[in-house]
């Protein structure tokens, strides 16, 4: 949701500025803007339009200077114009600033602004942040005042860094609910909205937490409370992501390289410490309700996860999308609340969370960038190590919270003697048998899912549909083929077409069913009858399954033939080739894969 970055240096900065806000540009990517300092002048540049595109456009790296920020946004008030782009500068162009989030007291702030002589160009919250500057700035003659001043009025979210020629040496920046960090090195200082702004640089980072400012020159840092304005003592975190794996190592998109890295992912979280997990089991047992947690992909992880510890523990945990949390969910002190969150950034889940703590109860979360908010918010915090997930679209990190959300709902089923060691066991060695399985499909099948989406890539409308645990892989595989290709796709659980969809089924709507395995007999059955609803009716059915059909040749019109798998692992190897399935409809399409359009990595407002 906007990508901020800045730099201060020794030497000129523009390609290290120009290197951070490209790879925070997974977090909006309509419009591009830099501030730079000329000796005492500010030099502001701005556009719609892709970060490479800005830069090639505006020969902004023939600019020189030792300090500037840049940002890249993804609109949230005001349209993709370039007077709503980044940064906005005060009336006397003295102060130039970049912003993520939403103040939600703008509209009196800019009336009064307006009536003291202020103009403004744009439609956005933010440009009454630089005026403020200004205005406060005239009155104490002191930057730093100014700012404080400033930040003691504003309402609502933001991360903001901004330069000014009165102190031409130095980065402002502010947080609060909107994620910022700095980046320490030698004779260099970075701010960024995530590590991605100068992970190829600096490994030391310092996390700001809300209502804290802090002020960086190339050679020293300070970091302070917004209301008493005391210097805060901030530990250094490392960041243990490899900057190297972040860079898409000849594939073409970081969706495929994510997809790809799916059999590491998996090892990577069965090789967690399982204390770490036994904590939350026992949290489990002790808890009087359970809630999953998650919104997006997540919310369909959480889903999954309800199966499983229903299928594996005999638990009823319900799941909930995290932008109706609070209007549905009745926690109480004794309740858990476990949620789930690739970035630890998304809006509708912190704030989930921090009503679950204002309750008393305690919350758990999977999350996949360490130091994020939610990490740092809950009570335990499971990191899942897959490794930066660069493509908007998660695939890689959804499929390894399903991983860990099956060994947690097996040692709870274990801890209540619902299953025995053994059968643990098996389910154990059928989760470490996935990355090989998933790297078979990866090298064998692939070529004939490219073959069938690109053949079936000009239909604009799928049913995707599974019964039980099948179901939320319908619907995230669903919500795949939407971002990346822009095709309608509705995930369902098949037995519920019969209820009313069944009338959509014509030479238009087409369907994909996700067959359990046969051993699986309860589901498998169910889900064959579903395919015969559609089948009478002449629809198109394109059947993924473990088996070939054995008395009815003509139950599907194409079919994906998997290799046998145990059930308990089957519906995470149909969401890889769901997975593929969408990545190769949007490259026949020439959809911008790993950028879709209106969307952003982290949606950090409401
Ligand atoms: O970072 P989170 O997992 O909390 O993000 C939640 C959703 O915004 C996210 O899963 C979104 O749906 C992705 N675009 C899915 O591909």
């Amino acid at each position: 949701m906007c990508g901020i970055s800045g730099v201060v240096g020794l030497k000129s900065i523009s390609n290290l500025l120009f290197e951070g806000v490209r790879n925070l540009e997974y977090r909006g990517y309509d419009s591009c803007g830099v501030a730079l300092m000329n000796k005492t002048r500010l030099i502001i540049k701005k556009d719609v339009g892709g970060v490479e595109e800005f830069y090639r456009k505006h020969n902004i790296l023939q600019l020189k200077s030792k300090i500037g920020i840049a940002h890249t946004r993804w609109a949230t008030h005001g349209k993709v114009t370039q007077n709503n782009t980044h940064p906005f500068t005060s009336r006397d162009g003295n102060f130039a600033l970049v912003h993520n989030g939403i103040i939600s007291n703008y509209r009196p702030l800019k009336d009064q602004l307006q009536k003291e002589g202020f103009k403004f160009f744009s439609e956005t919250d933010t440009e009454i942040l630089a005026h403020l500057l200004e205005k406060f700035f005239k009155r104490s003659q002191n930057v730093e005042q100014a700012f404080v001043k400033m930040l003691s009025l504003i309402e609502g979210t933001f991360a903001l860094a901004f330069i000014s020629s009165h102190l031409p040496e130095q980065i402002f920046c502010a947080k609060r609910e909107s994620p910022l960090m700095l980046g320490i090195g030698d004779e260099i200082k970075f701010v960024g909205s995530d590590f991605n702004a100068f992970i190829d640089h600096t490994k030391n980072a310092v996390i700001l937490d809300d209502g804290e400012y802090a002020i960086l020159s190339r050679d020293t840092y300070v970091v302070k409370n917004i209301l008493s304005k005391e210097e805060v003592t901030k530990p250094i975190t490392k960041i243990e992501w490899d900057s190297e794996t972040s860079k898409k190592e000849g594939y073409p998109h970081y969706m495929l390289k994510e997809i790809y890295e799916q059999p590491q992912t998996i090892s990577n979280a069965l090789d967690m410490e399982t204390s770490e997990l036994d904590e939350i089991v026992d949290w489990f047992a002790k808890s009087r309700n359970t809630y999953f947690l998650g919104v997006g992909t997540s919310f369909y992880v959480a889903k999954y996860a309800k199966y499983i510890f229903s299928r594996l523990a005999q638990e009823f945990f319900p799941s909930i999308s995290s932008d109706e949390f609070m209007v549905l969910a009745n926690v109480k002190k004794q309740s858990l609340v476990f949620a789930i969150s690739q970035s630890g950034e998304t809006f509708d889940t912190l704030s989930a969370l921090k009503h679950v703590k204002s309750r008393g109860a305690r919350t758990v979360a999977i999350v996949n960038v360490m130091g994020s908010s939610i990490a740092r918010l809950v009570d335990k915090v499971v990191l899942q190590r897959s490794g930066p997930e660069i493509c908007v679209i998660s695939t890689k990190t959804a499929l390894s919270q399903m991983v860990i959300l099956t060994l947690l709902a097996m040692k709870f089923a274990l801890k209540k003697k619902i299953i025995t060691r053994k059968t643990y066991n098996l389910h154990l060695r059928a989760l470490r048998d996935l990355p090989a399985i998933i790297q078979g499909i990866l090298n064998e099948r692939s070529g004939f899912i490219h073959r069938l989406a690109s053949r079936y890539s000009g239909n604009r409308n799928w049913l995707y549909l599974g019964r039980g645990v099948y179901y939320p892989i319908a619907l995230e595989t669903a919500l795949k083929m939407k971002e990346v290709a822009y095709i309608h796709a509705e995930g369902m659980s098949s037995g519920f077409l019969k209820h009313g969809t069944l009338a959509m089924i014509d030479d238009d709507v087409f369907s994909i069913v996700f067959v359990p395995p046969p051993e699986d007999k309860v589901l498998y059955e169910a889900t064959l009858h579903s395919i015969e609803e559609i089948r009478a009716r002449s629809g198109f059915v394109l059947g993924i399954h473990f088996t070939p059909p054995r008395k009815n040749q003509d139950l599907y019109s194409e079919e994906l033939i998997l290799p046998s798998m145990p059930p308990l692992t089957a519906p995470l190897i149909h969401l890889v080739t769901g997975q593929l399935f969408a990545y190769f409809t949007a490259t026949s399409l020439k959809c911008d894969i790993d950028k879709p359009r209106s969307l952003a990595k982290s949606v950090t407002v409401a």
